[in-house]
């Protein structure tokens, strides 16, 4: 049976991940220190014996004994909301954690794939944003704190496979969504879903003409399956290039719910991206990957999934466990 170890197991895309591994027969590891995760994504897990949970800090020295085949390094604060409180912990993770990662999969001789993000093309000046395209980040914005992070992280990975011949692959993120998204971690589409089910008018920051475009989760851990398993080491971006404008996703999520509350508009926060559309084509020559969940079903399911949240959950604000400022 394959090993393989999960960092951020208990967060949103971590727990998807482990139960996809599960479902392919691997012995799952998550590793976890609940910053922003939560037990109840894994807790279906805890009954099987190919399944184990580590309650650790991955900027911390880790072990793992036994073999390992893989490593996927998915533990960081991922939504503004998060990074923003907890910058510090951002930065470490991204630099001292997949430093750590890097590390035990040289012992082991494991191939490690990372979690990397749409956000190391910044505010793009290139639409939509191919692999090939550096970027255009503000180091000492206060997004700076992620962007570079990702961006360092990927810069360590490479030069692992480079210098030590470590099997690597890098994926680049775009916006995801799905079941065990928080409510409250600030994204846009459990914001608008929130505000929805609490009978709250939709905020809008900026004028809404700002597109995101959003892969349903099953989608892009298809993907990162394929990514991990393939020979390619160099970013590969995995999203849905469908792009809508936050205006129109808003008018979306009010006919979804059928909320009669209508759309505000909010100052735009600082360095807030105005476009993300992915450039799958590598995706699609390497992995033969293209998202196959349109918007309609994927936010249907999603939607059923918050709805079925107790109700005092829709007012419970972002919370981070063992909040430390360094
Ligand atoms: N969700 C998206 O749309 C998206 C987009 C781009 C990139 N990503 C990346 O995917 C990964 C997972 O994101 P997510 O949306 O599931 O976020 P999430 O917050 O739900 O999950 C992150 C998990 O990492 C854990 N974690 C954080 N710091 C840790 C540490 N030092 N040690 C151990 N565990 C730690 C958290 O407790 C949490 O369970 C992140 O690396 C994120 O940057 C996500």
């Amino acid at each position: 049976m394959k090993r393989v170890l999960i960092t951020g197991g208990a967060g949103f895309l971590g727990s998807h991940l482990c139960d996809r591994f599960i479902k392919e027969g691997y012995h799952v590891i998550a590793m976890d220190n609940l910053i922003t995760g939560d037990m109840r994504n894994i807790e279906h897990l805890f009954h099987l014996p190919n399944f184990e949970f580590y309650h650790h800090d991955v900027s911390k020295f880790i072990h793992v004994p036994g073999e390992l085949d893989y490593i996927l390094h998915f533990a960081s604060p991922a939504s503004p909301i998060d990074y923003l409180k907890i910058p510090i912990q951002t930065l470490k993770v991204g630099s001292l954690g997949i430093h750590n990662c890097l590390g035990l999969a040289r012992v082991k001789g494991a191939r490690v794939l990372i979690a990397s993000t749409s956000e190391v093309y910044g505010d793009p000046s290139v639409h939509p944003q191919p692999e090939e395209y550096w970027g255009n980040v503000n180091p000492v914005g206060p997004r700076g704190v992620y962007d570079e992070a990702k961006r360092f992280q990927e810069a360590i990975t490479m030069a692992y496979h480079t210098y030590h011949g470590l099997e690597t692959r890098i994926v680049r993120i775009f916006n995801t969504y799905g079941p065990r998204m928080r409510l409250n971690d600030g994204r846009v589409l459990p914001a608008f879903i929130g505000q929805a089910l609490r009978g709250e008018d939709l905020t809008v920051f900026g004028d809404g003409s700002q597109t995101r475009s959003f892969c349903y989760v099953d989608d892009l851990v298809e993907g990162i399956y394929r990514l991990l398993l393939s020979d390619y080491a160099y970013p590969v971006n995995i999203g849905n290039p469908s792009e809508i404008t936050i205006k129109e996703f808003g008018e979306e999520i009010i006919k979804l719910t059928g909320t009669k509350q209508k759309l505000i508009l909010k100052d735009l926060p600082v360095d807030d991206p105005k476009q993300r559309q992915p450039d799958i084509t590598k995706a699609k020559a390497i992995l033969d990957w293209e998202p196959k969940v349109s918007r309609e079903e994927g936010l249907r399911i999603t939607y059923d999934y918050f709805k079925s949240l107790p109700e005092e959950e829709l007012y419970t604000a972002a919370y981070h466990r063992e909040f430390a400022k360094n």
